[in-house]
C-alpha cells in the first residue's frame, strides 16, 4: 500500500451520492461545510446537496459529522479561562418563552458559567436579543473578549452570534430558507448544535416545544429531533438532555419585548402571579437540569431546589442586574417597571363568550404579537420594544363574557384591530374545562435518546 494523499473530492460526486441514498463520510461532509464557509463550493451545488439531504435524510453518523464540521468552520469561544463548568439552555422557540432571563442567572448563581448566544424574533416566535434590547443601552453584539469579561464578572452573558462564529451555518441556513430545505431533522440538529458547541459548552439543556405554537408541528418529529440532538451533542462530549415542553399556549402571561422582561424580573424578585406559574415552574425545571448536568447537584430535583433557593434569596436577581449593567444596560429602568412601559396604543380584548378557555392556536397568537409591532416581517426591520400582549386568562380559566381576556400594546391605534381579531379566532371558549396538558411531557437523557433512535423508523 502506498502512503499517497487521499483522492481529491468533487462536489458533484457528493451530490450524486446523497441523491442516490448513499451516506457521506466525515471527510466528505467536512469538505462541504468548509466549502460553504469559505465560498469554494458554489451556492447552486450546496443547494442541490441540501435538497438531496432533505429528501434522503442524514444518518446519525452524518448528522454528527456535519455538526462538528460546521462547529469547526469558524472561530470558537473557549470557556477554559473561566475556571467554571459552562452550561446553556436552548429552546426551539415559542410565544412568550422568556426562560433564558431566569435560567441564565439561576445557573450562574449556583456557580456555573452560562455563555448564551441567542437569536432574534423569527416568524411567529419572539427573540431573546430583541427583548433584551428593550433595555436602554443594552449591548448584545459583544466581541468574544467582551463576552468573556462579562462572564468572568457575572457568570452569565447573553449575546448575538459574531460573524466569525460558525460561518458555514450562516451560508447554509440562508440557502435552506430559500430552497425549502429548513425542515430536515439532521440539518436542523447540525445548525442548532454547531452554534451551541462553538460556545465551548460542557453541558446543554434543550427545551423542545410541542403543541400549537411549536416550530415542529408534529409531536413525533419533535421527539425525533430531541433524541437526535441529545445523541449528537453527547457524541461530541457535551452532557445533554432534552425536555419536551408544552407550547399549546403562550408561556407565562406576557408575550412581547419589554413586557416579557417585566414578567421575568417580577419572578426574580420573588413576586408570584398565578398566570406566571408555568413560566416559574419550567424555568426551575430547566435550571435544575443545568445545575445537575453542570455537576453542582446529584439529581435534577436537587438542582431544582438549588435554583429555587437562588430565586428566594435574590442571588439570581443580582446576577441578572449585574449582567444588564455589564452589557451597558440602564438598570434603573427596573426601579419602576410600569412607568418605563410606554406603548403607542392600548386595547383590552374582552372575553367573547362565557365558559372555559380551551384550545389555542398559539402560532396565530404569536403572529398577533408580531403584528402589534413586537416582531418583524423581514430580517433587519426594527421592533417596537413596548408592543405585545398581556393575557389576563390562561388555558383552563373560567371566564365570563365581557371580562378582560387580553391587553394589547401596539405602536399605533391602527395596528390593534387585526391582532384583536386573530386572538378571537385563535382561542376556543367552551362549556367544559379542557384536559390538563403536562408542562414537561417527556425527558430524553442520553440513554433514552439512544433507545428512541434505535427503534425510530425514518
Ligand atoms: N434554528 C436554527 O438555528 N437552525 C435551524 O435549522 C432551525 C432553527
Amino acid at each position: 500500500m502506498s502512503n499517497s494523499a487521499p483522492a481529491p473530492l468533487h462536489v458533484v460526486d457528493l451530490i450524486r451520492k446523497k441523491r442516490d441514498g448513499g451516506a457521506l463520510n466525515a471527510r466528505e461532509i467536512g469538505f462541504l461545510a468548509a466549502g460553504a464557509a469559505n465560498g469554494s463550493v458554489p451556492l447552486e451545488q450546496l443547494s442541490a446537496w441540501l435538497m438531496a439531504a432533505w429528501l434522503r435524510g442524514l444518518s446519525l453518523t452524518e448528522t454528527q459529522a456535519l455538526t462538528l464540521a460546521m462547529r469547526d468552520s469558524g472561530e470558537k469561544f473557549s470557556t477554559a479561562r473561566l475556571g467554571k463548568v459552562a452550561v446553556d439552555k436552548h429552546s426551539t422557540g415559542g410565544v412568550g418563552d422568556k426562560t433564558s432571563f431566569l435560567v441564565a442567572p439561576l445557573a450562574a448563581a449556583c456557580g456555573l458559567a452560562v455563555p448564551m448566544i441567542s437569536g432574534r424574533a423569527l416568524g411567529h416566535t419572539g427573540g431573546t436579543l430583541d427583548k433584551l434590547e428593550a433595555i436602554p443601552g443594552f449591548q448584545t453584539a459583544l466581541t468574544l473578549s467582551e463576552f468573556e469579561t462579562v462572564l468572568e464578572k457575572c457568570g452569565a452573558s447573553i449575546v448575538s452570534q459574531t460573524l466569525a462564529l460558525v460561518p458555514a451555518d450562516r451560508v447554509l441556513y440562508a440557502l435552506r430558507d430559500r430552497t425549502a430545505t429548513v425542515e430536515s431533522p439532521g440539518l436542523i440538529c447540525a445548525s442548532i448544535l454547531s452554534k451551541k458547541l462553538a460556545a465551548g459548552l460542557d453541558a446543554l439543556v434543550l427545551d423542545v416545544k410541542t403543541g400549537s405554537g411549536a416550530f415542529m408541528s408534529k409531536r413525533e418529529d419533535a421527539e425525533y429531533l430531541a433524541a437526535l440532538m441529545v445523541a449528537t451533542a453527547e457524541g461530541a462530549g457535551t452532557r445533554t438532555v432534552a425536555l419536551m415542553t408544552d407550547m399549546g399556549q403562550p408561556l407565562g402571561r406576557m408575550a412581547g419585548n419589554w413586557i416579557e422582561l417585566v414578567e421575568s424580573v417580577e419572578l426574580l424578585r420573588g413576586q408570584r402571579n398565578p398566570e406566571s406559574e408555568d413560566l416559574r415552574e419550567l424555568s426551575l425545571a430547566l435550571a435544575g437540569w443545568m445545575i445537575h448536568l453542570g455537576g453542582k447537584a446529584a439529581t435534577p430535583e436537587m438542582g431544582r431546589q438549588l435554583a429555587d433557593t437562588a430565586l428566594a434569596n435574590g442571588y439570581a436577581l443580582r446576577v441578572f442586574l449585574e449582567m444588564v449593567a455589564a452589557q451597558g444596560g440602564e438598570v434603573s429602568v427596573f426601579d419602576d417597571i410600569g412607568a418605563f412601559h410606554k406603548p403607542g396604543a392600548t386595547m383590552v380584548v374582552e372575553a367573547w363568550a362565557s365558559g372555559f378557555v380551551a384550545e389555542m392556536d398559539t402560532t396565530a397568537l404569536g403572529w398577533a404579537v408580531q403584528r402589534l409591532g413586537a416582531g418583524r416581517e423581514k430580517a433587519g426591520e426594527p421592533v417596537d420594544p413596548y408592543a405585545g400582549i398581556e393575557f389576563r386568562a390562561r388555558r383552563g380559566a373560567r371566564v365570563k363574557a365581557g371580562q378582560p381576556f387580553a391587553t394589547l400594546y401596539a405602536t399605533s391605534e391602527d395596528m390593534l384591530a387585526e391582532p384583536a381579531e386573530l386572538i378571537r379566532a385563535a382561542v376556543t371558549i367552551q362549556d367544559a374545562p379542557p384536559r390538563p396538558v403536562p408542562l414537561v411531557s417527556r425527558i430524553f437523557t442520553r440513554e433514552a435518546a439512544d433507545a428512541y433512535l434505535k427503534d425510530a423508523v425514518r
